[in-house]
């Protein structure tokens, strides 16, 4: 396969935020009354945040909730994540995560970010990595929500590569589906017996080197 770029989820293959979301999802839980498993919490992964709050809700049998109350947990919550998010530092990018993105770049392999997250400015400035990508698409330029392959598919077009010569970096069982149905080939992180779908899995991007894309 001839790369000539790549599209990164955030959430779960850059940095791991995923701890913050189910801190701050429990607590908002915890208040209305219930809780959930880190087990459900997986099913969140890639979710949008309005798809997230309505699996939460049915888990706790909330029944029916208009939109604007519904809107009102989906901000509480976000206040309650975007208050520990702004306390991140560059020390917690995953392993290799800056490393590899940088040796595509002087590979000359182009570089996106692909996420559902609305967050994904903020995080990427407190990380220092905003310069590291030559687009973002994430959860306020988008409308359909993964397995729709509509960031992805923008990603690719914003960088002027068909999707055919596109590899997709994932963590979540929804991405990977994204990114095969925008006609990408996607990298699994994460474990195999989830990700099955994906082209190879690999628990994080300190173990890829640029050389191995061609052979994805
Ligand atoms: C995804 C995360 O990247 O972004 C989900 O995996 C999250 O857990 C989604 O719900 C939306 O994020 P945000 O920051 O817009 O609430
Ligand atoms: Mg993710």
């Amino acid at each position: 396969m001839d790369v000539k770029a790549c599209i990164f989820d955030l959430d779960g293959v850059i940095v791991d935020t995923a701890v913050y979301h189910y801190r701050a999802w429990k607590r908002l839980a915890n208040e209305l009354g219930f809780d959930f498993t880190e087990e459900q919490n997986e099913q969140l992964k890639g979710v949008s945040r309005m798809a997230s709050l309505k699996l939460i809700l049915g888990w706790g049998n909330m029944g029916q909730l208009s939109d604007e109350e519904m809107n009102k947990l989906a901000d509480k919550k976000n206040d309650w994540y975007v208050d520990m998010i702004t306390h991140m530092t560059p020390a917690e990018i995953l392993p290799g995560a800056k490393e590899f993105v940088s040796a595509c770049r002087q590979a000359g392999i182009k570089t996106a970010i692909g996420s559902a997250s609305k967050n994904t400015p903020v995080i990427l400035q407190k990380l220092e990595l905003t310069p590291l990508f030559d687009v973002i698409v994430d959860g306020n330029s988008v409308s359909a929500p993964k397995p729709a392959p509509e960031v992805f598919v923008k990603g690719a077009a914003m960088l002027g590569v068909p999707p055919a010569n596109c590899i997709v970096f994932e963590d979540a069982v929804a991405g990977i589906e994204a990114a095969r149905n925008g006609g990408m080939k996607a990298v699994g992180i994460g474990q195999p017996e989830v990700l099955t779908k994906a082209a190879k899995v690999i628990s994080g991007l300190d173990q890829i080197s640029v050389d191995q894309l061609q052979h994805i």
